[in-house]
């Protein structure tokens, strides 16, 4: 007993001395982020979902971004609800080259499915030199590139007695023919046409033209032009190079569809999911909330699907029953605001959240799981996490239905994580109210929204450090600071380090929005902005990336150092368990280079030679379609020692990453 009380002795003495040979190395500094209070321990466990991504169709992010259709207006089902000038036929133009003659109208009498009710009836009188038909400009045009295939398909039915020869082409906009092919059309029923373009050129404007060479009578419908080089090649796929840069991400959760347009303009317009899935033709269009159109072609099937193709758990959120509270423009008029769906509706309501769970999860042989199956997915898609609303005023009305949806969902499955809402501010009354309902309920995660100017990042990077770690815990499901300069990167950068800091009550989060279109942008703050062939990524996901590449699941607080004094300088260090690799992070938003202090000696057996990544510029730098380089990250080898400083350049956010040889440390 003496004997090992002296051990133990002199082992504390040993721990106060070392203790103090620490604080003589670094008089005036305390862990990074923590108040001056004395930490016992060195560390915790983080949520190893910290980062992820969120989708919305918002900025034309899906019809016109990463969905790869080419062609706008496929299915004839536009219509004055998206927009006041748009119509069936908006962005087709009738066609009659060099001396043909005939009509075009558009039908609902016999469609190719109920839910997809208009389509083109072309009527070819005279066929003259090229025949009667229409053109589709694509979304701003069709950009092709010499060699590749584009694949077309749309739905015909002959109308007259004899079958109708149609010549598919992709022209310029001198009608210079770039690719062609040849279908028949010759049955008296709807039935899907199909056929391979390959390009002789490449072309930024092209349009699709079809043209019937045979005298008679037509219908056509859900006309398609997708390129074969999707991401992974998929059908009905996602544009590659905008769907390659989310996959470099390595997001660890998508979150999808939205935003606003989940719980949409009016009950009518709330996302409903099994709108979105079967075949392409069965899916129900609508407006989308932001001012355009939805196809429902990047539906939930393609979400789960590019989720689980770049390895992120899918983070689907489900309306609360009750649509946006700004529905009808009420930010600006009188608009209808949120709407809650009848009660005697709710049953119905609650088994199709219950039948998004088992068409995710459920058996190939269950009646969910077969229409998944029957998709092309026997295999389970193994979703966890649910979400319920969309940052709603929380009501009563939305109380009593959050309430019943939660409870359902708990009961039949307790395995997914529920998470609620807190409406879309930082604070104020919907805020208290959503985490008081949270609270009340014991829901697991809560959804926190707040967009802001940098300088509350900067002023709040310990917002997290005080929440009480037994009430739920937070999803930050959407914040941004307000711009894409280098500086509003670094301020979130800086935030993101108290995340990290936070990282066991704060457990996902997602900047956003995500993709944003040159010209169709609702939204002026976002992550990489596109146009048909260019991308521009932000300071802002290059911040994002930089986090997402390099998450870790332990954090440690006595590895950086910092004079707590300078609110400049923030940093944090984690550990990824899979790969063992120690990751430190350093954010300077001055001005001026200044230095923060290692202490490594936690570790044993790294490597000296360490992988970084430095992003740093001027302050006021941004990045744009026509210069897409201002602002980089720039990639390294640096040696790390036990105990080192780290000059953090000016307005700059460092990754070092440190390999451990043995994962003993
Ligand atoms: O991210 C853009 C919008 O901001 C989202 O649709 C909404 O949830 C939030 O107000």
């Amino acid at each position: 007993m003496e004997k090992n009380r002296n051990i133990s002795q002199s082992k504390k003495y040993k721990y106060m001395r070392l203790c103090l040979l620490y604080f003589l190395i670094f008089p005036t500094i305390i862990s990074v982020g923590q108040s001056q209070t004395k930490k016992t321990e060195t560390g915790k466990k983080i949520s190893p979902y910290l980062f992820g991504l969120f989708f919305e169709d918002i900025n034309y992010a899906a019809d016109g971004g990463l969905y790869a259709e080419l062609i706008q207006n496929r299915s004839f089902e536009y219509s004055p609800t998206d927009r006041t000038d748009w119509h069936s036929l908006s962005f087709w133009e009738y066609t009659t080259p060099r001396y043909s003659y005939g009509s075009l109208n558009v039908e609902t009498s016999t469609p190719v499915h109920p839910n997809n009710p208009h389509y083109a009836v072309l009527n070819i009188e005279h066929v003259g030199e090229a025949g009667v038909g229409v053109k589709n400009h694509g979304f701003e045009n069709i950009v092709i590139k010499q060699g590749d295939k584009y694949s077309f398909s749309m739905f015909a039915r002959q109308l007259s007695s004899s079958p109708i020869a149609v010549t598919i082409s992709l022209q310029t906009p001198k009608g210079k023919v770039v690719a062609e092919s040849k279908i028949n059309v010759n049955t008296k029923d709807w039935n899907k046409y199909t056929a391979s373009l390959t390009a002789s050129a490449s072309n930024d404007s092209t349009s699709l033209v079809i043209l019937a060479t045979t005298k008679g009578k037509i219908a056509l419908d859900v006309v398609s032009l997708f390129p074969e080089k999707t991401f992974l090649n998929r059908q009905n796929g996602l544009r590659a190079d905008l769907a390659q840069l989310l996959a470099d991400m390595k997001p660890s959760f998508i979150r999808f569809p939205g935003g606003c347009l989940t719980h949409g303009d009016g009950l009518g317009n709330m996302y409903r999911w099994k709108n979105t899935v079967g075949p392409i033709e069965q899916r129900v269009e609508q407006k989308n909330i932001w001012g355009y159109h939805q196809t429902a072609g990047l539906g939930y099937y393609e979400y789960f699907q590019f989720c689980e193709d770049i390895g992120a758990k899918p983070l689907p959120v489900l309306p609360a029953a009750v649509s946006c509270q700004n529905s009808g423009g009420t930010w600006r008029i009188g608009g209808t605001g949120q709407k809650a769906l009848p009660m005697d509706e709710m049953q119905e309501y609650i088994q199709e959240v219950l039948d998004l769970i088992e068409w995710a999860n459920g058996p190939a042989t269950s009646t969910w799981g077969a229409k998944r199956a029957a998709a092309g997915h026997p295999q389970p898609f193994n979703l966890e996490f649910v979400g319920i609303g969309n940052e709603d005023k929380i009501t009563p009305e939305f109380e009593a239905r959050f309430k019943m949806i939660y409870d359902a969902v708990r009961a039949k499955h307790p395995e997914i994580t529920i998470i609620g809402t807190s409406g879309p501010f930082s604070d104020g009354e919907d805020f208290d109210k959503g985490w008081t309902v949270a609270s009340n309920s014991n829901v697991p995660m809560i959804d926190e929204h707040y967009y802001k100017e940098p300088k509350w990042f900067l002023s709040n990077l310990n917002r997290y450090d005080a929440y009480d770690r037994k009430k739920p815990g937070v999803y930050l499901g959407e914040y941004a600071s307000w711009g894409n300069k280098l500086y509003n990167a670094i301020a979130e950068a800086a935030y993101m380090t108290g995340l990290e800091r936070n990282g066991d009550i704060v457990r996902m989060a997602s900047y956003a929005p995500l993709l944003a279109k040159k010209n169709h942008t609702q939204w002026n703050t976002d992550m990489i902005f596109f146009d048909n062939s260019k991308i521009s990524l932000t300071p802002n996901y290059h911040v994002q990336k930089m986090f997402t590449t390099n998450q870790g699941d332990y954090y440690y607080d006595n590895v950086i150092a910092q004079n707590v004094k300078d609110t400049t300088l923030a940093a944090s260090c984690v550990k990824d368990s899979k790969t063992g690799d120690i990751i430190l992070k350093f954010v300077n938003n001055s001005n001026v280079a200044k230095s923060m202090k290692v202490n490594l000696s936690t570790f044993k057996n790294y490597m000296s030679s360490a992988a970084q990544i430095v992003l740093s510029g001027n302050a006021n730098a941004e990045n744009t379609l026509e210069h897409p380089q201002n602002i980089v990250p720039v990639y390294s080898t640096v040696n790390v020692n036990k105990v080192f400083d780290y000059p953090a350049p000016a307005m700059s956010l460092t990754v070092i990453r440190i390999k451990i040889l043995s994962k003993k440390i």
